[in-house]
């Protein structure tokens, strides 16, 4: 729900490294109007260009939403592949008008009044397909899709929401950090209570690690007494310039600057990602 929490950070490195060091094919999916992700594994140049050729995220909710016939873009069309000359890394790109409430609005109006179905059912069935048809052609080409939530909640990242099947929770030790992560707790609980989804938590991870002030310990107390530690990911990544740096050149850090360590630490993080995700997998719901 919060922004500037290293939700982006996390899971452009997360991708990376996993590509990098695990040989995995992952799909990064930027659902940020900032396209904050986007840009951190593409320069502007690039990313013009594939506004201008109309290949990013927003053409494919555009066309789920309308049923459009005839020739649309596929979702492998618009997907850019090998980012950061990194093979295995892909990114589905975000747009900076993805979401449009008045567009969407109408866009479902004439759907229902096209299909005879109240505004409301037609609503909740896009909601409910909307990302996960436009991901549904390329599910067998990825071992992971990473999806960068913006911050806030909307259709989009309920659908997206929808579509997943774990998340996981960045997190800043600092008060208002809290409220985000209650907020989003609420709203996956209600998803997971009306049946629309299993969707499962991987873990909380500490994003920029500060000095340790009482400030930090006490939100980490409560976070610990809320999830559980074995919810909250061991490794935490610390403040550190290098990880900001590398978004200039428009990579990750783990790829900019491998030696730094905000890079080691990510690397830790994947690799305990992974033996997370594994456990996860295996817990019953
Ligand atoms: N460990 C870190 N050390 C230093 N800066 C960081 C670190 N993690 C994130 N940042 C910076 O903090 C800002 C917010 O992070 P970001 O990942 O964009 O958050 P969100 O996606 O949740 O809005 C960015 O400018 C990012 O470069
Ligand atoms: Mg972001």
């Amino acid at each position: 729900m919060k922004g500037g929490v290293g939700k982006t950070t996390v899971t452009v490195n997360v991708a990376a490294c996993l590509a990098r060091d695990y040989q995995k094919r992952v799909l990064i999916v930027d659902l940020d109007t900032q396209v904050n992700a986007t840009l951190s594994v593409m320069s502007p140049l690039y990313f013009a260009k594939l506004k201008r050729e109309r290949r990013t995220l927003k053409t494919l909710v555009n066309q789920t939403i309308q049923a459009e016939i005839g020739h649309p873009l596929t979702v492998q069309e618009a997907i850019y592949r090998n980012v950061c000359d990194l093979k295995g890394l892909d990114i589905l790109a975000g747009d900076v008008d993805l979401f449009d409430d008045y567009l969407l609005s109408a866009l479902i109006n004439s759907k229902a009044i096209a299909n005879q179905q109240s505004y409301e059912k037609t609503w909740n069935r896009v909601e409910n397909h909307l990302m996960r048809m436009i991901l549904k052609p390329v599910l067998r080409d990825y071992d992971l899709i990473l999806i960068d939530f913006p911050p806030g909640d909307n259709l989009i990242t309920r659908s997206a929401l929808l579509a997943s099947h774990f998340y996981l929770i960045p997190a800043r030790a600092e008060p208002l950090s809290v409220v985000g992560i209650g907020q989003l707790e609420s709203r996956v609980k209600q998803l997971q209570e009306s049946d629309r989804t299993k969707i499962k938590l991987i873990g909380v991870a500490y994003t920029a690690r500060g000095q340790g002030s009482n400030m930090e310990l006490k939100v980490k107390q409560r976070l610990d007494q809320e999830f559980g530690q074995s919810n909250i990911f061991a490794t935490e990544i610390p403040q550190n310039v290098d990880v900001a740096k590398a978004v200039e050149d428009h990579q990750p850090v783990v790829i900019n600057n491998p030696k730094a360590i905000g890079a080691r630490a990510f690397r830790k993080l994947t690799a305990e990602f992974l033996q997370k995700l594994v456990k996860t997998i295996r817990r019953k719901a």
